[in-house]
């Protein structure tokens, strides 16, 4: 019994990993195609986008961790914070192609908000389709992916270093 359903098991998720590799491909040339219109030197990042990034980063942190940590799952408050916490995410990840501070363009850190575009659509259809696991998982990617990236925007030389202790 599992040797017959261990293989369409190992084909179908073969099938998503595929998927999942060409669309971040997709979007990695999707990337490289915005950078070769807008790779002018002379570009400045707007304030109001870095000014949307951290208004979005700010409450994601806390109801992140909260719809993480919280054990209660599925009910009203999660669908309702987790559908804040992925739009928060998304207007992140969005505004981000406008802050090109560190290269003059879109530079290797843009791979982490394609990276969460990607993964945010997948983690809301694995809890749609019912695969609670998997949606947990893909979730926690991205929440780590966002502590990551609050982590190093700390750096020396960042906007953030440069505003707390510049
Ligand atoms: C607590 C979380 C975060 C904080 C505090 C934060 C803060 C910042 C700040 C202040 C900047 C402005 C430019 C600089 O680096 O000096 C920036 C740039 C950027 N952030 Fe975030 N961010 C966070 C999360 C994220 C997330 C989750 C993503 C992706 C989904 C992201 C993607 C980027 C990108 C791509 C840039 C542009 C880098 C460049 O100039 O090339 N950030 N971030």
């Amino acid at each position: 019994m599992t040797a017959l359903t261990a293989k369409p098991a190992r084909t179908a998720s073969l099938r998503r990993i595929a998927v999942t590799a060409l669309i971040v491909l997709a979007m990695i040339a999707l990337a490289l195609l915005v950078r070769s219109f807008t790779g002018a030197s002379d570009y400045r990042t707007p304030a109001w986008a870095i000014q949307i990034h951290l208004a979005t980063v700010i409450p994601a942190l806390p109801l992140g961790a909260w719809l993480l940590w919280r054990p209660v799952k599925g009910d009203a408050a999660h669908r309702i914070g987790g559908r804040v916490w992925a739009l928060l995410m998304i207007v992140t990840a969005i505004d981000s192609f406008w802050i090109r501070t560190i290269t003059g363009g879109i530079g290797p850190i843009h791979l982490f908000s394609v990276l969460t575009l990607v993964q945010l659509p997948r983690a809301i259809w694995f809890a749609r389709n019912g695969q609670i696991d998997r949606h947990l998982k893909t979730m926690r990617g991205v929440y780590f992916g966002l502590l990551a990236a609050g982590f190093f925007a700390m750096a020396p030389g960042r906007t953030l270093w440069a505003l707390l202790f510049g």
